[in-house]
């Protein structure tokens, strides 16, 4: 019983620091996501009803993933017309804001 919270506690907080690490801002994403929900869904998407649109799920995904993946794109390593368009338009620092935002508990 005992064992079981720590072990929880223990995982918030490595999942904390995740987001620390990658330097973003849940909190400045929140001006940013607007390009992203008409196909992501909407924000923190993760026990609403499954993608309708086979777009990957953002919400809870790690936040270095998002971050390397949204430098994939605008690198032209990772091929997608739409997802590469956007990356192209996305600094570093919202890269890393919308990171911290999607890969955040909420
Ligand atoms: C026009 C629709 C569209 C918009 C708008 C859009 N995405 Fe995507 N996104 C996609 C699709 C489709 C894929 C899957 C592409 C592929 O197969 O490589 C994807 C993939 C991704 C991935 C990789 C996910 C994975 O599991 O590998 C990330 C990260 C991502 N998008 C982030 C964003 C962010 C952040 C925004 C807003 C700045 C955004 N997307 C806006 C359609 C969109």
């Amino acid at each position: 019983m005992q064992g079981r919270h720590l072990l929880l506690a223990t995982v918030m907080a490595a999942s904390g620091f995740a987001v620390q690490a990658a330097g973003g801002s849940a909190e400045a994403a929140k001006g940013k996501i607007s390009a992203c929900i008409g196909c992501h869904g909407i924000p923190g998407y993760r026990t609403s009803f499954p993608d309708v649109y086979a777009v990957p799920k953002l919400g809870g995904q790690h936040p270095e993933y998002i971050v390397r993946a949204l430098q994939a794109y605008k690198a032209g390593e990772r091929a997608h017309p739409s997802m590469q368009g956007i990356a192209a338009s996305l600094s570093d620092e919202d890269m890393a804001d919308l990171a911290a935002y999607y890969g955040g508990a909420r």
